[in-house]
């Protein structure tokens, strides 16, 4: 094997690691978040991210008062109806991933850098919410796109009210669609919105971005950053090309 063939092997098996690294410790920019996760005494809302979390227990408070109307300006109930008890349950989760997971960054998208793209959400979760959500009442597909907006950030209506199984032909077509690119449905490799710790996402992340061979990286190669193997590897090249 040559030195260029070996380098590269090398340089393979850290990436996934090094992205590991780089993101584990951060948080999405912006929409409140947090530069980097850190615990929080009590998340009322989103309890379950307390002990790592990207939100303030202050901006949770919103997410805990249910009845919820807003978030911030945003209005959940656009059609002057109250979400049903189980649909606003199912949005809560959704909202907590995003603002307070530490995991949400993994997803990022490039062209909005505080949104996230293509998150893969458990079918389950995203049949359950359809479900639950399917005789409630909204007047947008996308909540992202379809609303009239203010300078302010506050949505009304520019399409009729109607129920969300009349807007969605169900839990895919509402995973893949009411918040814009942010999610996909998938059965096999997803993350849990609705969930008791520990937190079973942290070892998706691990699967699917802390090593080669889809297996989490070993504690050894956690301890070396890949900055060093970086410049292990250029010395040695360095010291070849010497001899
Ligand atoms: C909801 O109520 C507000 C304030 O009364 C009104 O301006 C708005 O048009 C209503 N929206 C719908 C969809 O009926
Ligand atoms: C979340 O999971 C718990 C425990 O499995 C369940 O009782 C609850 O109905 C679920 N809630 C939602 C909104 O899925
Ligand atoms: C919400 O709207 C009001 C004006 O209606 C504005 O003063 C306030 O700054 C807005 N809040 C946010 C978080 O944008
Ligand atoms: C689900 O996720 C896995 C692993 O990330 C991927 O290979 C697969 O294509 C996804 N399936 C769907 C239906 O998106």
């Amino acid at each position: 094997m040559n030195i260029a063939t070996l380098s590269l092997l090398v340089f393979i098996s850290i990436a996934g690691a090094k992205r590991l690294e780089q993101l584990g410790n951060k948080c999405l920019p912006g929409n409140n978040h947090k530069l980097s996760p850190s615990p929080e005494k009590s998340l009322l809302g989103c309890e379950v991210y307390k002990e790592k979390s990207c939100c303030t227990s202050e901006f949770t408070e919103e997410l805990a008062n249910s009845p919820i109307h807003k978030i911030g300006n945003f209005s959940w109930t656009q059609c002057n109806n109250t979400l049903s008890p189980r649909c606003e349950a199912f949005m809560v989760h959704i909202e907590c991933f995003y603002r307070c997971s530490h995991n949400a960054i993994f997803w990022r998208n490039p062209n909005y850098p505080s949104a996230i793209k293509h998150a893969p959400v458990c079918a389950s979760f995203c049949d359950g919410w359809f479900d639950a959500c399917k005789n409630d009442l909204t007047c947008a597909k996308s909540w992202i796109s379809d609303f009239k907006m203010s300078a302010y950030g506050a949505n009304t209506c520019k399409n009729p009210c109607k129920t969300f199984s009349q807007y969605f032909r169900g839990g895919k077509d509402l995973c893949e669609n009411m918040w814009g690119m942010s999610f996909v449905y998938n059965g096999t490799d997803c993350l849990q919105l609705n969930f008791t710790l520990p937190n079973p996402n942290d070892d998706l992340v691990k699967k699917l971005f802390g090593g080669s061979n889809g297996k989490p990286k070993s504690r050894s190669l956690a301890c070396i950053s890949s900055f060093k193997i970086t410049a292990l590897v250029i010395n040695f090249v360095a010291f070849l090309s010497l001899k």
